[in-house]
């Protein structure tokens, strides 16, 4: 009998700082940096993010939404046995911010290790575990994207500053005798790695080049509104199935007009759209999964839902990933 793996859980945490629009605008205009509510509402969807404090980091939050995923899944730590962290914002170069978060869930012994492909993490690292799952490598995983962008922003640069947050999703992904993960594509054209990056680096004890966020805004939006449609029919031919089938649509919550024009694309109705990116911002590969346990623990997307999760961000990277919960 084939082997499938399904989500049992979902957890997620953000940081308690919630930052509005006007706070942030407030923050900025004393140092002379101008933006408005107004600006970020209507280009972006963004009302407020949370921001870490100085001493949390990435595996901090991962750790509080994978307890609360393992508690959804009625598991414990010592159950696991394949951790996968997305994160862009990892806590050191190395070890990696899975075997941090290892360490404090007191899970020794598994496998663990990070998967960066920035706002794409998430599906990234959930097909991965979907794949070690189905070919007997694992049996039961936490697959989380976890991330504290406000280290890496440019608090002098208005145009990528007010867009991004921090927090962690998880979801807890078991073998299963029918299918919940349905099909998953993942893609990359390292060729456009200057739209979005984060170039700096450490040599010799130093940070070598700038180590904070560098956006072409409008050639990312162009991209990603391509392949997001793209990569989502994809994944439908792959699985058997239609945009009617798709329950819930959960795309990467960057930008509230790209969101919606997917969903328009794929002749589904708004509502059908979960939309978290007006109160946390984007939070990179944390995005869906925040998205997800926020739908589920809300009531919105119940047990046997057909959810088609989408990423798209640096790299350039996209994928996709259809589900029945
Ligand atoms: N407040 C006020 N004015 C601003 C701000 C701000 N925060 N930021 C930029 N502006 C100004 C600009 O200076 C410019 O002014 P000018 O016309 O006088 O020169 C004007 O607003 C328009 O700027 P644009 O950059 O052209 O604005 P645009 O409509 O393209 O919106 C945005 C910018 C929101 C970034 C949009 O391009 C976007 O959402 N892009 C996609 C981002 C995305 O999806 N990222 C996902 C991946 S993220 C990842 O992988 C890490």
């Amino acid at each position: 009998m084939p082997r499938h793996s399904r989500i049992t859980g979902t957890g997620s945490y953000l940081p308690p700082r919630r930052v509005s629009n006007a706070q942030l605008a407030a923050e900025l205009a004393e140092r002379g940096v101008e933006t408005s509510d107004q600006w970020i509402v209507e280009r972006t969807g963004i009302r407020a993010r949370h921001f870490a404090a100085p001493d949390v980091t990435s595996s901090d939050l991962a750790l509080h939404a994978a307890r609360h995923a393992l508690e959804a899944a009625g598991r414990e730590a010592a159950d696991i046995d394949l951790i996968i962290v997305a994160t862009s914002t990892p806590d050191m170069i190395f070890p990696s911010t899975a075997c941090l978060l290892q360490a404090k869930l007191g899970a020794a012994g598994c496998p663990a290790f990070d998967v960066q492909a920035v706002c794409s993490g998430f599906v990234y690292a959930l097909a991965v575990a979907d794949s070690m799952i189905r070919t007997g490598a694992a049996s039961k995983a936490l697959v989380i994207g976890a991330e504290v962008f406000s280290r890496i922003l440019d608090f002098n640069d208005r145009g990528t500053c007010v867009l991004f947050g921090d927090g962690a999703g998880a979801v807890v992904l078991e073998t299963s005798d029918t299918p919940g993960i349905l099909a998953s594509e993942l893609h990359a054209d390292g060729s456009h790695a200057g739209i979005l990056c984060t170039p700096g680096t450490v040599q010799g004890g130093k940070v070598l080049g700038d180590p904070l966020l560098k956006m072409d805004g409008q050639a990312v939006f162009k991209l990603a509104v391509g392949v997001l449609e793209s990569v989502a029919r994809s994944v439908l031919v792959k699985a058997g199935r239609q945009d009617s089938d798709i329950d819930w649509l959960i795309p990467h919550q960057a930008n509230i007009r790209i969101m919606q024009s997917t969903a328009k694309k794929l002749k589904l109705p708004l509502d059908k759209l979960v939309v978290t990116v007006d109160e946390h911002g984007n939070t990179s590969a944390a995005s869906i999964p925040l998205a997800l346990d926020h739908a589920v623990r809300g009531g919105q997307i119940r047990r046997g839902d057909t959810v088609m999760l989408e990423g798209v961000g640096g790299g350039f990277t996209w994928g996709a990933v259809l589900l029945d919960l």
